[in-house]
């Protein structure tokens, strides 16, 4: 045989046996890798993954003709590298007679709470490895709070470096002790502490004779053998639409991969967010039509009848259906530099659906060392928070303990696409579900048509004395002496009310500015010409407030100054103080500006006279058919 078929020979022969995934976590030098590389090679284990990749690199650089080049394993780690894998968690795959297993490899020290959470969220059983010398730490403490929150509910508490506290039962009894008190609400299914010497392999592969007193299995024994149930296969089905596969006029399929349960041909269905339902026809593979799929298994299904499903939808059977709501619980694992911004719209990933969302309030934040609830307004890289989330649009999904691929969620950055945060969501909230919009019939255009003009919102950002307010104020006089119908929204007087509550953070500039988007969005609607006077320093809230109105309806002004001029200016004395230290989060100054990258309207200010800045927009608002 070759070696791509003893490979493909190997593979068959595995296909029977259960699987078990699980990650090793701790501190960096407890023993991780030594104890991986235990596993993998005292007991003769192959490396799945690298021998399939082996074998497609030996077929794509084509110097063996066809066979295995190993002289390309030493490179593996390279090859991963090339392709760019941005999250560090490598699965090594290897078999047993009893069992295969998958271990997430979560290499790096930096960031490695997210890698550790990556690889925590696709295990069933986490090894969290213990230095006998140490004992419990706050990293260990850390990561098996992380752990029950992605969905862990097996541990195998690994007392490692049992040999250097000499073979110490009293030690360990002790480490166990504290371990098993710490994490008695983490109700994890099953504790299963072993002494163990990584380095020696005492009780890794088998019994050691150095700790008589140890009665239970040796780590591997004991990973072949626990029953972690991870038949996915007995939850409620469900399937993500990825895409709609559409060849031709005859054939409609919806392709994914079942994440729950199982569906049959002639099965009841529905599209969980429109409610539509109907029958699954067939169950569509490469290798030929299924009678029954289930979770795991990709396939593409065919309905019975004509209905409208699109990426991002969610199939489920009739009779279990997921939650289907736009607010919403969920545990935030914070994985950004960046702090959180509540009432930032972040876009958030669930299933094969994405859609903008914002945390709307931050309950508290988790202590991982005592599991206590703090209170908290922010979350920082590697923080652990509860929080109440709203997305612009309905979402279907599950708790995140019934379902980790339909409850699970991620939040992207809209500007730097970043992935900042995992969630895991706990439950939807009813109290806006309720709540349906009116449908009005004196509605915006017709307010709009009878004050003469269309609605619109001149939006005036710039930093602090940079003119925003001076020509916002001449275009609304030019506006009322022609008759037409405005409201100016300014931020020194809006700051003395409605957000009186509100001071400089990065948090409270974005919630100002969304209150702000929002009013102007009512303004809007009850027909009205708005200006807008805000700093508003971020892209991504003054997106958001453009992102409230129709198209054509938001018209941005940047009031472009020179910091230097602002500061000659200083019209209110603020640049002067906030020199001085004593005004802090001055924009400019120690608080950032982010100018717009393309404004309808820029406003070159040094060497124009106001007056004529005004002209200038009264013109464009004319030009854009806004006002006649
Ligand atoms: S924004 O950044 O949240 O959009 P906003 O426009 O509401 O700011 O308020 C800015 C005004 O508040 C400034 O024109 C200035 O008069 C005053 N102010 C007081 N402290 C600050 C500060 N730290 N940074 C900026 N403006 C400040």
């Amino acid at each position: 045989m070759t070696a791509p078929e003893q490979l493909r020979a190997y593979l068959a022969e595995q296909e029977n046996k259960s699987l078990l995934r699980f990650l090793t976590c701790g501190s960096v030098d407890d023993g991780k890798s030594t104890l991986i590389g235990r596993l993998l090679y005292d007991s003769k284990l192959l490396f799945e993954d690298h021998l399939a990749a082996l074998e497609k690199d030996s077929k794509k650089h084509g110097t063996t003709g066809g066979d295995i080049d190993f002289a390309l394993l030493v490179d593996g780690l390279e090859a991963e590298r090339e392709q760019g894998i941005t999250i560090d968690v490598a699965y090594r795959f290897f078999a047993t007679d009893k069992r295969k297993f998958i271990v997430a490899d979560t290499p790096g020290h930096e960031q490695y709470t997210r890698n550790m959470a990556t690889g925590a969220s696709n295990s069933d059983l986490a090894i969290v490895l213990i230095d006998a010398r140490k004992g419990v730490l706050t990293q260990t403490r850390r990561h098996s709070y992380i752990a029950s929150l992605l969905g862990i509910r097996h541990v195998v508490l690994a007392v490692n470096k049992i040999d250097l506290v000499d073979f110490s039962e009293t030690v360990f009894n002790d480490i166990v002790a504290e371990y098993r008190e710490f994490a008695a609400p983490l109700g994890f299914t099953t504790l299963t502490p072993i002494p163990i010497s990584a380095r020696f392999g005492d009780n890794v592969i088998a019994p050691s004779a150095s700790t008589p007193w140890y009665k239970g299995p040796a780590l591997l024994t004991h990973l072949e053998t626990v029953d972690v149930d991870t038949a996915r296969a007995h939850k409620p089905f469900r399937m993500p639409v990825q895409w709609v596969n559409r060849p031709n006029l005859d054939f409609r399929g919806f392709a994914g991969t079942i994440v729950g349960g199982r569906v049959r041909a002639g099965d009841p269905i529905v599209v969980a967010k429109s409610g539509r339902t109907s029958t699954v026809k067939r169950i569509v593979t490469f290798d030929g039509d299924l009678q029954e799929a289930s979770a795991g298994d990709a396939v593409t299904i065919t309905l019975a009848d004509e209905v409208d499903i699109s990426r991002g939808d969610l199939l489920a059977h009739t009779a279990e259906r997921p939650e289907v709501t736009d607010q919403f619980t969920a545990h935030l694992l914070w994985m950004a530099e960046e702090e959180m911004l509540p009432g930032r719209q972040y876009l958030l990933k669930v299933g094969t659906a994405t859609v903008p969302a914002t945390v709307s309030t931050l309950k508290h934040r988790v202590d991982v060392n005592t599991l206590d609830h703090l209170a908290a307004k922010t979350l920082h890289l590697n923080e652990v928070g509860y929080a109440n989330i709203s997305s612009s649009q309905p979402i279907a999904f599950d708790p995140y303990a019934e379902n980790r691929e339909t409850g699970g969620f991620i939040l992207i950055d809209r500007f730097t696409n970043a992935t900042v945060a995992a969630g895991m969501i706990d439950f939807g909230l009813r109290r806006a579900t309720n709540v349906h919009w009116q449908a009005l019939d004196v509605n915006k255009q017709v307010r709009a048509e009878a004050k003469g003009q269309k609605a619109a919102v001149l939006w005036f950002t710039g930093l602090s004395g940079s003119g925003k307010s001076t020509v916002a104020n001449l275009v609304e006089q030019r506006l009322f002496a022609m008759g037409r119908h405005t409201y100016l929204l300014d931020g020194d007087n809006v700051r003395h009310g409605l957000n009186r509550d509100l001071g400089f953070t990065d948090a409270d500039r974005v919630e100002n500015i969304r209150r702000v988007g929002e009013a102007s969005k009512l303004f809007v609607d009850a027909g009205l010409i708005v200006l807008v006077s805000f700093i508003s320093p971020f892209r991504s809230e003054r997106r958001m407030a453009r992102e409230l109105l129709e198209p054509g309806e938001f018209l941005e002004v940047f009031v472009d100054t020179p910091i230097e001029e602002c500061m000659a200016r200083d019209p209110k004395g603020l640049y002067i103080k906030a020199k001085a230290g004593q005004i802090k989060n001055f924009t400019g100054i120690d608080s950032p500006y982010e100018p717009p990258e393309a404004a309808e309207i820029t406003l070159k200010t040094v060497g124009t006279k106001p007056e004529d800045l005004a002209d200038q927009i009264v013109e464009t608002l004319k030009a854009r058919g806004i006002i006649p």
